[in-house]
């Protein structure tokens, strides 16, 4: 390795972090505002010692046979690693690292805009008001369920779901939540969450929200054949990861009433494609995967990212390593 090692950097990131990487590194940085094409990747990670990488950049044994036998860490920009090989990392002793942590609470925030949202109607209402339909106050317009005091189901209960339920205990709202196995007391009890196998939780919650990560076992967890045990009251809200629903089965879903409406901050694929039937509903609501995007926990992210490349690049354990599978 070179005295100053030799990075790729796939965005633009808050300077919080580039800042930190340029000072420390050669640092090679796309600049574009769409992630690097694949075979651009493939070129820009040629001989460095650490590349740091976003949720749109693909890490396999392609990348890592690009990068060559020199490279000691990706870091990846994301609490969520379903983008990395962690297992073809670990057998060339690539270290990986994420983010952990410093985005759970803003993650949680936009989860409960986006169960608020969809429950109140807010975009349906601002659409109405500036198409010039509001021509009175109406008695029976643009109603929906109650938030307060409603069941909330949490399914995935590690930092962020736990997030989720603070926040859901502000609104006096009945706590469940399933997840690989029941939780301590001592996590569960001071927020008033029961645990519940899936197939109990989904027909009692009026809200769905999916905490879990992206693996073999989560993929299209909900399918026809869960969306069928929900409420048609039901609200489902994912700011998981978009494989964890079975998009067609949800466009059904919501086409026949199976449940009432859905609020997505993450689609399989990202971008959601325009002629995707979901983007044509009024009961879907969809943004475009920005949960962790505010400004300070953007920065923070930026700055454990950095913090994790570096570390990686001079041989010292990453602050927030992601474990190799055992
Ligand atoms: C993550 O970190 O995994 C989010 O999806 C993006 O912040």
């Amino acid at each position: 390795m070179a005295d100053r090692p030799r990075v790729f950097v796939a965005r633009r990131l808050p300077d919080e972090g580039l800042a930190v990487v340029r000072a420390a590194c050669d640092m090679d940085l796309w600049d574009g505002d769409l992630p690097p094409p694949r075979d651009e990747l493939l070129r820009r990670v040629a001989g460095v010692d650490g590349a740091l990488t976003l949720l749109t950049d693909k890490v396999d044994d392609e990348f890592l046979d690009a990068a060559g036998p020199q490279l000691r860490v990706v870091s990846n920009y994301a609490v969520g690693f379903d983008n990395v090989d962690v297992a073809a990392c670990a057998r060339r002793g690539v270290k990986v690292g994420n983010t952990p942590g410093v985005l759970t609470d803003t993650t949680a925030d936009l989860a409960f805009a986006l169960l608020m949202a969809a429950a109140r109607r807010v975009p349906e209402g601002d659409r109405f008001v500036r198409d010039g339909k509001w021509k009175t106050w109406g008695p029976l317009l643009l109603l929906g369920p109650d938030v307060h005091g409603a069941t909330i189901g949490i399914v995935g209960f590690g930092r962020i779901g736990q997030a989720v339920a603070r926040r859901a205990q502000g609104f006096g709202m009945e706590i469940v939540y399933h997840d690989l196995e029941p939780l301590p007391a001592s996590v569960s009890e001071p927020l008033g969450a029961t645990y519940l196998r899936l197939e109990e939780l989904l027909p009692r919650a009026d809200f769905v929200t999916l905490h879990v990560n992206l693996s073999p076992v989560t993929r299209h967890l909900i399918n026809e054949k869960t969306l069928a045990l929900m409420k048609p009251t039901a609200v489902l809200v994912n700011t998981s990861r978009g494989p964890v629903v079975d998009q067609v089965a949800l466009a059904s879903a919501l086409r026949d009433g199976v449940i009432w409406a859905a609020a997505l901050d993450v689609t399989d694929p990202e971008p959601i494609p325009m002629d995707d039937p979901l983007v044509g509903m009024g009961n879907c609501l969809i943004v475009p995967h920005i949960a962790s995007a505010s400004r300070a926990t953007r920065g923070k992210m930026a700055e454990m990212a950095a913090a994790n490349l570096i570390a990686g690049v001079r041989g010292e354990p990453l602050p927030t390593e992601v474990p190799p599978p055992a």
